[in-house]
């Protein structure tokens, strides 16, 4: 749906997508800061990469549940979603505000998109998973999106989450979407990137939103175990490090009323 001309009595929405929140000490991070950066940044609506939040991967209810009394509004997820299986049976439910990724290839429960009110309309939340370095099997996410875009006419503005691992697929996907989304926000590698940036034809993007989770860790998991698999090939079971100080990474947009985005930054906190 192309966007809206602006007028000067905008309403204005913003939005905050928190990266993929990792172990107790990303949960304890969005406990402590979230209700504190909602009020300095009048935030409206809260979505976070929930597909850890269980122990390491994959979604639980009831942490899912918790985080909602911390804020959050609506999860998107990635190619860990199915990792705790007894999620099928949650996803299904009318009240779990979570998405799935959409191109999946296989049948899965869920959704890869929903569309929720807001105070500027009704805003069309997608998840795709990228194609390049990820094992699940996935159909184009280039042309998924554009099927989604082009079925679903109940809709004021759309966000997606491109769960990817490559930056150039990423920036490709923002292009490829300029002018028909609000944003896009990429998760998956909990690194964040610098790129924030409103594109040409309005489109807020960034490559990477990053991770909520252990400051000290390799994407999340305990850094002697992952250095120790690139050293020698071994290095034994992941596990999510649950020692020192943690990371906040999210990034705030704002939206005029009709889907003109005027602001994308950066909100990340030690
Ligand atoms: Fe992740
Ligand atoms: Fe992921």
């Amino acid at each position: 749906m192309p966007m809206k001309k602006s007028n000067t009595q905008s309403k204005e929405f913003n939005l905050l997508f928190i990266g993929d929140i990792v172990g107790e000490i990303g949960r304890e991070k969005v406990k402590k800061i979230l209700p504190k950066i909602k009020k300095e940044y009048s935030i409206d609506f809260i979505i976070a990469n929930g597909e850890h939040l269980s122990d390491r991967v994959g979604v639980d209810i009831e942490i899912m549940r918790e985080m909602e009394t911390f804020g959050i509004d609506f999860f998107t997820t990635g190619n860990h979603v199915w990792r705790n299986d007894s999620f099928k049976k949650e996803i299904v439910k009318k009240n779990v505000p979570v998405i799935r990724p959409a191109n999946f290839v296989s049948k899965y429960p869920g959704h890869g998109f929903l569309t929720v009110e807001t105070k500027i309309g009704r805003m069309l939340i997608i998840n795709l998973l990228g194609k390049e370095g990820i094992k699940e099997k996935v159909s184009n996410p280039f042309k998924k999106v554009l099927s989604i875009l082009d079925s679903q006419k109940d809709f004021d503005f759309a966000i997606v989450d491109f769960h990817a691992e490559m930056t150039s697929e990423k920036v490709a996907m923002g292009y490829h979407l300029d002018g028909r989304v609000a944003a896009i926000f990429g998760t998956h590698t909990h690194v964040p990137t610098a790129d924030a940036k409103i594109l040409p034809n309005g489109t807020a993007f960034i490559s990477d939103v990053g991770m909520t989770g252990p400051a000290n860790s390799v994407l999340g998991v305990k850094k002697d175990i992952i250095v120790e698999r690139f050293l020698n090939g071994t290095g034994g079971k992941f596990e999510v490090e649950d020692q020192g100080v943690g990371v906040f990474n999210s990034v705030l947009i704002t939206v005029e009323d009709g889907g003109n985005v005027v602001k994308i930054k950066r909100i990340d906190k030690t």
